[in-house]
Parts: C-alpha cells; sequence; structure tokens
C-alpha cells in the first residue's frame, strides 16, 4: 500500500513520546508488544480496556451477523492485538469478523506486522494497511464497506475526520473517539474553539465535562446532517485526553434536537444556567447584586446523557468472561461512570463552594448528595471529574446546604 504524507494536525506530535518504559516488552491484558519508540501511554490503559470490552459487546450484540472493526490509527497495534485476543474469544459466536488495522505511519509498519503476528491464527480475517485516514475511510464509503466499530485514536481535534468516519461508520456502528486536543474545548483558546467547534468555551470548574459536551455536540450535528441520531455510552477525560464511546443510530431519537444548547455561568456569583436552542430566550438574573454580574456563555453543546449506565452495567458484566481485560482503574472509571449518567447538566466543584463560604474545606460530597436528594433536587457525585456534585439545585439553596454542612464539620 502507499504511502502518503500524513496531513498536518493529526501528525503533530505523534512520533515524539517519552516512553520511560522498557520498550521491547510491554504486556497489557492478553497482549505482549514491542512499543518500538512511537507515542505510547500506558497510562491510556482504561480506555484500550474499555475499548476491548466494547468489542466483546458489539460482538455478542451482533449474534451470527458479520462484524467489521477498525483500528484506524493504530500505532503499535495494541488495541487490534487486544480486540482479538481477549474480545474474540470471549464470546461464544461463528459470526465473520473482520479486523481492518491501519496507520498511515511508514516507520511503523514492521513493528506493527511483528505485533500482529499472534492474529494471524485468530478466528478473524486481518486486512493491514498503511495510508491517510481520511484515504481509508472515503474508500469505504465509496465501496460501501461500513464498519461496525472505529476505534479513532487521534492526536490534536478529530473534528475534520468526523464526517468521513461517521459515512463509514453501520447503523447502530459505535465509534470511539479520542482527542487530545485540551485548550479550545476547555476555554484557553476561544479562537481555535470557534475554527473546530464553531462555539464559544469559557472557562469553568467542570471545564473536562464541558469539553466532552462540545465535542459531542460536534458529533450531533455531523450525524444529524447524514440523518442519523447520537447516543453517547461512555465519555470521560483524564484532563489529557478527552475520550467518547457514541452509537450512531439510524435516526434520530425523537426530541434529539433538544439536546443542543448553551451553559452559562457567572464567574463572580458562581450561578450557573442552562438553554436549549429551540427554547433559547433572555438569561435569567444570576445571584450578583444589582448589574455586577455577567454570564459567560459556552456552546453550542450537548445538553443530553454523557453515559449510558445500561450499556456500562453490560460491559462490567462481560468483564467477568475477559479475565484479563479490566485492570482495576479501567473497572473504577466503569463503575464511576455507571453511577453518573451525566444528567442534569450543572456540576458544582465543592471547592469553589467552600471558598466561596470561607469554609475549612469542602464539604463532604456524599452527605451532599444526600440532603439535596432527601430535599427533593437530583444529586449524584460527578463520574466525570472528581470533587464535584451534579445537581438541579438552585445556586443559594446549595450554598445554605454548604453552609450547614460546613457547620457540622466544625
Ligand atoms: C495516538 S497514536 C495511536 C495510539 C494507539 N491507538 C494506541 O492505543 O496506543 C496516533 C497514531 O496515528 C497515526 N496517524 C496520525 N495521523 C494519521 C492519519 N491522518 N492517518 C492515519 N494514521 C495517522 C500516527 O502515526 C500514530 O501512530
Ligand atoms: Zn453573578
Amino acid at each position: 500500500m502507499a504511502h502518503h504524507p500524513l496531513p498536518g494536525s493529526l501528525e503533530s506530535g505523534c512520533i515524539h513520546g517519552h516512553l520511560s518504559h522498557d520498550t521491547s516488552h510491554y504486556r497489557e491484558g492478553a497482549a505482549q508488544l514491542e512499543l518500538g519508540d512511537g507515542f505510547f501511554r500506558p497510562e491510556s490503559r482504561p480506555s484500550r480496556d474499555l475499548s476491548v470490552l466494547m468489542a466483546a459487546w458489539q460482538l455478542r450484540q451482533r449474534g451470527e451477523s458479520p462484524c467489521r472493526w477498525l483500528d484506524l490509527m493504530a500505532g503499535c497495534g495494541i488495541r487490534s492485538v487486544r480486540w482479538g485476543l481477549e474480545a474474540l474469544p470471549a464470546i461464544r459466536t461463528s459470526s465473520a469478523v473482520t479486523l481492518t488495522v491501519n496507520d498511515a505511519d511508514a516507520a511503523r509498519q514492521l513493528l506493527l506486522q511483528r505485533n500482529l503476528a499472534p492474529l494471524r491464527s485468530a478466528r478473524l480475517t486481518l486486512a493491514c494497511h498503511q495510508e491517510p485516514a481520511e484515504v481509508l475511510l472515503r474508500r469505504a464509503y465509496l465501496d460501501q464497506h461500513h464498519f461496525d466499530l472505529i476505534d479513532l485514536d487521534a492526536f490534536g481535534c478529530p473534528n475534520g475526520l468526523l464526517q468521513a468516519s461517521l459515512q463509514a461508520l453501520a447503523f447502530d456502528g459505535v465509534l470511539l473517539l479520542a482527542s487530545t486536543d485540551g485548550r479550545s474545548p476547555t476555554g484557553h483558546d476561544r479562537v481555535a474553539a470557534v475554527r473546530k467547534f464553531a462555539a464559544a468555551a469559557r472557562t469553568h470548574p467542570a471545564s473536562w465535562e464541558v469539553a466532552l459536551r462540545l465535542q459531542l455536540a460536534v458529533l450531533a450535528r455531523e450525524a444529524w446532517m447524514l440523518g442519523r441520531g447520537l447516543e453517547p455510552l461512555a465519555c470521560f477525560s483524564d484532563g489529557r485526553t478527552f475520550r467518547l464511546a457514541v452509537r450512531m443510530r439510524r435516526r434520530l431519537a425523537d426530541g434529539e434536537e433538544q439536546q443542543l444548547g448553551l451553559l452559562a455561568r457567572c464567574a463572580r456569583c458562581g450561578a450557573q444556567a442552562v438553554q436549549p436552542l429551540l427554547r433559547l430566550q433572555g438569561w435569567p438574573s444570576c445571584a450578583c447584586e444589582g448589574t455586577q454580574g455577567r454570564w459567560a456563555v459556552t456552546g453550542p453543546l450537548w445538553l443530553g446523557p454523557l453515559q449510558s449506565p445500561v450499556v456500562i452495567s453490560e460491559l462490567l458484566e462481560l468483564a467477568d468472561a475477559l479475565e484479563h481485560t479490566l485492570a482495576k482503574p479501567g473497572r473504577r472509571l466503569l463503575q464511576r461512570l455507571q453511577a453518573d449518567p451525566g444528567l442534569p447538566v450543572c456540576c458544582w466543584s465543592t471547592a469553589e463552594l467552600a471558598r466561596r463560604l470561607q469554609l475549612q474545606g469542602p464539604p463532604s460530597l456524599h452527605d451532599l448528595v444526600g440532603v439535596l436528594q432527601a430535599s427533593g433536587y437530583q444529586a449524584c457525585a460527578s463520574g466525570v471529574m472528581a470533587g464535584q456534585l451534579r445537581t438541579d439545585a438552585p445556586l443559594d439553596s446549595l450554598l445554605q446546604v454548604c453552609r450547614h454542612l460546613g457547620r457540622k464539620d466544625r
């Protein structure tokens, strides 16, 4: 396969990992492979564990229908190897599985071939490519070859590849998306956010969640323009990489367009407000005195759920049958996400609430959730960012409860 030059934005920084680990023998799950000198982060294991569980889950879902997986930017090939050695043997099926492995970097090919060798005896058809993602995706679309699972593990912002990826995805197919562009969706590069997300992005204490919601909004618009619907399955971040697993539905769900909207926050008093684009009006007053407050508005962003607790429960159940797959950090992550579907939208940093009230330290999240729920509000700990509360309680009630709990703590 010919090697085409890599398009700039996705290539930048990709081959220059800082490897402090032994690059000759790396073990993860059932895989043992060479990492070479390319970019690799052992700390990203939870996302790879999730991708293996997702592949197994999909294989089970599809019954005897064929299953086509694409590892679009494979790097050393670890995801593909783990799909083949962990997901495949765990599911009893006679479904025909095709695995397409691609990385545009010519310097990776020999290593990739060596690492993929154990898959030659696996019960799947293996196709290896070395070409730019956009070429592979466009050809797949032209050939009407649709994938059921696409892992797009890019550097920087992947938005330029979303339309082509969704067009190459089968109905009910799953896209695993990574973005390492943290600056624009967290409000630290507002100009780039306009370019890449067509959105206003302002700083916010729940910045990782805001970044995930901005990413979902772009995905939703791309899916909707194709007449398809979007269902988030699992969204999370470590503050460095923003990861999303979404399912593309054949059609939009009823009222799905209501999930696009704006989030406003007043930096001075901390109040927050949310509005769907379909019911956009003026903003209410924040909690500031007189005219001192000012809303900083972020969006359009996704106002719907971030996780599918049902799918995550099934993944956790499935993990029992995949003995090598889910390491402790990945399990803890999935358990956190399972307990927090991502609604209501507003998240509050308990440290910030404590600062506003000049408390000694943040109130216990557990106690806060308990008191708010007992008062009839929705409340849970955010599964996306530690030390954050998700609730529909207004700021004044929230501060009142925090003050009360703060007094009890003394
Ligand atoms: C983040 S690394 C992949 C890591 C791998 N998926 C893992 O789990 O370890 C990104 C890879 O994408 C490749 N790449 C960058 N731009 C590309 C493009 N436009 N088309 C195909 N591959 C690309 C790079 O060569 C690099 O190996
Ligand atoms: Zn205010």
